[in-house]
């Protein structure tokens, strides 16, 4: 048997999302139309042998109590949220559930960080997994040399696959191909988590200070706070125990709220192969005009003059109003946007309402502070307003033009 465990993290984390994470925690933040975390659950669902679904975080469990409950029903598999009374760190919360893991007795675990996204070849890294013969399997890919400080950037032997050195972003350069968040692992796993409980009691007690101490010389973490990266990746490379799988597919990490609008087009194209009964132009929705790819939750209402795509998801109980042309955007729940208004490259949030011949629009730059334009929960913006390359924080009542702005 095989389990799958997707590390979701908590509030104090996945800050830089703001100001989309103020209500919704970030794993629940739709991209093309689904939460981010169903993207690797989906994926999960085409792993052999597959007995359950952990999501294990530190948010409130109702959090995710409805999403929880409508997946495992969905997919006919148990998927469960497992809260940790305080962050343990990456392996250290993996570790905090170690017998409710190990239930099943399975041979693998999945660990997944939620906040990358890819095409999740899981299958494919099981195979190589087994034939490596090894205690854990990295995904890996290349990416540009300037954005590779960003990650745990790692060197692997061209011929075995081996993981001969890993550092977690490092300050000078070291190698371009990067460790993507995505792992298997055999139940040693949790051994070798053990081995640095037990290194730092020994040097706790080799040069008698207290856990104080201790906490102060590894950078205040608290003893019980295991990174995989740091403390189990970086030790043990180069000791025939770990090794790495490259992907040739897409793959980005999910921090600020610009990149999940490049995440959305990516899903939506890959839905095109996977699932295309979700997009706009599949499921025989010929209310409005349709471009390229795009999601919309069969609760909108989308007056047929509208012109749609490519890249937009449009989620729950939306309205939008005649003549009303969208490129390259998120519309949430309950969002209005009425007759003539134009939104490119933004995202508009929960319960907004776009004005008559109003205008919300980024200059598509992801990585930029202001390339993607975005509109809090609840923000009006009048008739006839433009708001270009912006913030609004939720609650706010445009009835002026804005450019280049934060609206605090
Ligand atoms: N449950 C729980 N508890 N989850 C946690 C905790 C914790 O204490 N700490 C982090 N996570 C989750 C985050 O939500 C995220 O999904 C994942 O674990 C990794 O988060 P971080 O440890 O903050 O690392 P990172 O995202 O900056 O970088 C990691 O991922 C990159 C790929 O996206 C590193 O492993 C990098 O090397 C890697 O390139």
């Amino acid at each position: 048997k095989v389990v799958a465990v997707i590390m979701v993290g908590g509030p104090t984390k996945g800050t830089r999302f703001r100001p989309l994470s103020f209500n919704t925690p970030k794993p629940l933040f739709p991209l093309a139309g689904q939460p981010m975390v169903h993207h690797p659950i989906s994926a999960c669902k085409r792993i052999p042998n597959l007995a359950q679904i952990f999501l294990i975080g530190f948010y409130e469990e109702r959090e995710f109590a409805l999403y929880v409950s409508s997946i495992s029903n969905e997919l006919k598999l148990p998927v469960r949220y497992l809260k940790e009374d305080k962050p343990h760190g990456s392996a250290g919360g993996l570790y905090y559930f170690k017998d409710m893991i190990m239930e099943d007795s399975p041979s693998h675990i999945f660990l997944l960080n939620c906040d990358v996204c890819c095409s999740f070849p899981l299958p494919d890294m099981l195979e190589a997994h087994k034939r490596y013969d090894g205690m854990g399997t990295v995904l890996v890919i290349k990416v540009s040399a300037e954005s590779a400080h960003q990650f745990g950037e790692l060197v692997a032997d061209p011929v075995t696959g081996e993981l001969l050195h890993y550092t977690e972003k490092p300050e000078t350069f070291v190698s371009d191909l990067i460790n993507c968040g995505v792992y298997v692992f055999t139940p040693d796993i949790f051994t070798a988590i053990q081995g640095v409980f037990a290194h730092r009691e020994d040097r706790a007690n080799i040069q008698r200070v207290s856990s104080f101490e201790l906490q102060s010389m590894t950078r205040a973490l608290p003893v019980d706070f295991v990174r995989l990266d740091q403390d189990i990746l970086s030790p043990l490379a180069g000791k025939k125990q770990l090794y790495t799988y490259e992907t040739m597919d897409f793959w980005e990490q999910i921090k600020t709220p610009g990149i999940s609008l490049k995440c959305s087009a990516l899903y939506l194209a890959q839905f095109k192969i996977t699932s295309p009964h979700l997009l706009a132009s599949g499921n025989g929705n010929k209310s409005a005009t349709i471009i390229g790819d795009v999601y919309i939750h069969p609760s909108a209402k989308v007056h047929p003059t509208a012109k749609i795509g490519p890249n937009v998801s449009i989620s729950a109980n939306v309205r939008i109003g005649a003549g009303v042309r969208l490129i390259s955007c998120i519309i949430l729940d309950d969002v209005e946007i009425k007759e003539n208004a134009v939104v490119i490259n933004s995202i508009i949030g929960w319960k907004s309402s776009l004005g008559k011949w109003s205008r919300v629009q980024g200059n598509g730059d992801y990585n930029a502070k202001l390339g993607i334009t975005i509109l809090g929960e609840a923000v009006n913006v009048e008739d006839e307003i433009v708001v270009i390359n912006s913030i609004v924080l939720p609650n706010k009542i445009l009835n002026v033009s804005v450019q280049e702005e934060i609206i605090l």
